[in-house]
């Protein structure tokens, strides 16, 4: 063997090494190997949050809700845990990632295959604070991802290579405004729920995982709960001034823990607010037709989408669900995540997760 032989085959040996040791790569370089910090995709998504990302931690006697017809009716075909009528936000981060969306941690015994996927802690109804759910709030959720790493089912390098993905859509504000009424104290109340999603994040990154996404809040004034009493024809601005007064505090929050952390895009925020108000006033080019009235609606205020009684159903279902933005009173169709996707995928804010 010549020496120069001799060089390619140690060269393929230490780059067989490295790519093995899994975050360095090796480039040939003008003739030279270098050392490079791999370009890799993430292995693996943790969700934390609520109905806007849950796939099934709910539980399946609630009434009317996630596990009851006519949810789940496009996709997978029958109800399974998504409050929509398909795919919800997590399944779509997931696909943006190259992942499988990943098991809901109710089903974590049953389905140990789909565990490399990373798991969905989100439970429906929940907020950062004590809600009118009786399901985990996230800090809960937190602890049951700490004891899963305590118990070795998600090791420091499974960590390393994923990323969370953290969802506060406004159930904290909902039982707020039930429980007190009065808007002013809203403010002061929107910075304990910043600060407490903040709290949120640093643990889940001190738990070791690299990168974490944050969902802004969309325009909690255009889901139909919000308009209507307008006839589902305009945005109640009220709401949407309070989601933007959380969304200013959440990108001042988020910027300043970036600036405190070795990887300055360590914490990314998504603009579901946006994202929401691109499609919602370019319904068309987006292939949807009814943008703010939902899809599934109760017969009459007294019930909701999915509501039984005597056997009968006390709900209908629009004709054409693949063009209706909203699925029920609070939550998008899966046309409509689609749609919130699309214009996701063209900010920059995700494209930082494929590293
Ligand atoms: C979360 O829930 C637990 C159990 O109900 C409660 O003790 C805790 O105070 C809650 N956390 C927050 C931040 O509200
Ligand atoms: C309701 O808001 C008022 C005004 O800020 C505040 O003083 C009061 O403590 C709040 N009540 C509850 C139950 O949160
Ligand atoms: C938005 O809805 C709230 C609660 O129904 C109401 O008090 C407020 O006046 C509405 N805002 C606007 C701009 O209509
Ligand atoms: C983050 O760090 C990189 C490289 O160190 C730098 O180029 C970039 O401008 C920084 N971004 C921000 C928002 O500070």
């Amino acid at each position: 063997m010549d020496s120069h032989n001799q060089l390619f085959s140690l060269s393929s040996l230490s780059l067989v090494l490295l790519l093995l040791s899994g975050h360095m790569e090796l480039q040939l370089v003008e003739g030279r190997w270098q050392r490079h910090e791999k370009n890799y995709s993430p292995k693996m998504l943790f969700v934390f949050g609520d109905s806007y990302v849950d796939t099934g931690n709910t539980r399946m006697t609630d009434q009317p809700g996630s596990w009851k017809n006519p949810y789940g009716l496009t996709f997978p075909g029958k109800p399974a845990g998504r409050f929509s009528n398909g795919r919800v936000l997590t399944d779509y981060i997931a696909e943006y990632l190259g992942l499988k969306s990943p098991a809901p941690y109710k089903f974590r015994k049953l389905m140990q295959q789909k565990l490399e996927n990373g798991m969905n802690f989100a439970y429906g109804g929940t907020g950062v604070f004590d809600t009118f759910s009786q399901n985990p709030n996230m800090t809960i959720q937190i602890d049951f991802f700490n004891q899963l790493i305590k118990e070795n089912v998600y090791t420091t390098s499974d960590l390393y290579d994923s990323v969370a993905y953290v969802s506060v859509s406004g159930n904290d504000y909902a039982f707020y405004s039930i429980r007190n009424g009065s808007f002013e104290g809203f403010p002061a109340f929107i910075g304990s729920v910043v600060s407490q999603t903040v709290t949120n994040l640093v643990r889940i990154q001190r738990l070791g995982v690299r990168k974490i996404v944050v969902g802004g809040l969309h325009p909690t004034g255009c889901v139909p709960a919000s308009t209507a009493s307008y006839s589902y024809q305009q945005c109640n601005s009220t709401f949407n001034d309070l989601a933007l007064l959380h969304n200013n505090l959440l990108n001042q929050a988020v910027t300043k823990l970036n600036r405190q952390s070795k990887d300055n895009s360590t914490f990314v925020v998504v603009d579901l607010y946006d994202s929401f108000m691109s499609v919602l006033n370019h319904p068309s080019t987006n292939n949807i037709k009814e943008p703010f009235k939902p899809c599934c609606v109760g017969v009459g205020r007294e019930y909701n989408c999915g509501s039984v009684e005597n056997n009968v159903n006390k709900y209908t279902v629009c004709e054409s669900p693949t063009s209706a933005f909203f699925w029920d009173l609070l939550h998008p169709s899966q046309a409509g995540w689609h749609a919130v996707y699309n214009k996701l995928q063209k900010m920059s804010a995700l494209r930082q997760l494929r590293y």
